[in-house]
């Protein structure tokens, strides 16, 4: 769900020995957005796959790290399932994952003005400063049904991880 892939850049400069990234999205406008509007000087190290995640036939045990920044919720519960069964397919042994997703908070004085924040300024916030990026524009439909990580978690751990 690699999107415009906003973390790309603090990836490379995190691991600047790092090979290959494999940017998976099922969105050919999200690849073509990526690589236009944001990562030209990078795209040597961007091999962009467009494919469903869930059953991309990316090879078994290649990866030393699988990322996701704000996907997860993009699925309901079979398909984060089927998510983890995919992350633990991809992972070399050893190797590491990170899966960074946002929910409501629960008893907090701003709860009431976060719906707003997560499903309208966000998106105009990215439009405005990420060239015109849309990775957000679902961003309120996303947040009303996706409830918390903790399927997922479990999903993960019947895998293995
Ligand atoms: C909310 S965006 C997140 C994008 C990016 N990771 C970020 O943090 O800005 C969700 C992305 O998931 C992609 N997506 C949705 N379903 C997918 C699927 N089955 N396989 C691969 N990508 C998918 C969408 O095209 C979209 O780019």
């Amino acid at each position: 769900m690699a999107g415009t892939g906003e973390v790309w850049a603090h990836l490379l400069r995190r691991y600047p020995g790092a090979g290959e990234i494999r940017a998976l999205d099922i969105s050919g406008g999200m690849h073509r957005q990526a690589g236009r509007r944001l990562h030209q000087s990078k795209a040597d190290r961007i091999n962009h796959i467009k494919a469903c995640v869930l059953v991309a036939a990316v090879p078994r045990a290649s990866a030393d790290c699988v990322i996701s920044t704000c996907g997860l919720r993009t699925f309901n519960a079979d398909q984060q399932r089927q998510l983890a069964q995919q992350v633990a397919r991809l992972l070399k042994p050893g190797g590491t994952f990170s899966l960074i997703e946002a929910k409501d908070p629960v008893g907090w004085w701003l709860r009431p003005i976060h719906p707003v924040y997560m499903g309208r300024c966000l998106p105009l916030i990215e439009s405005l400063f990420l060239n015109g990026a849309q990775d957000f524009a679902m961003n309120g439909t996303y947040r009303r049904n996706f409830g918390t990580c903790a399927e997922f978690a479990a999903a993960l751990r019947e895998t293995g991880l």
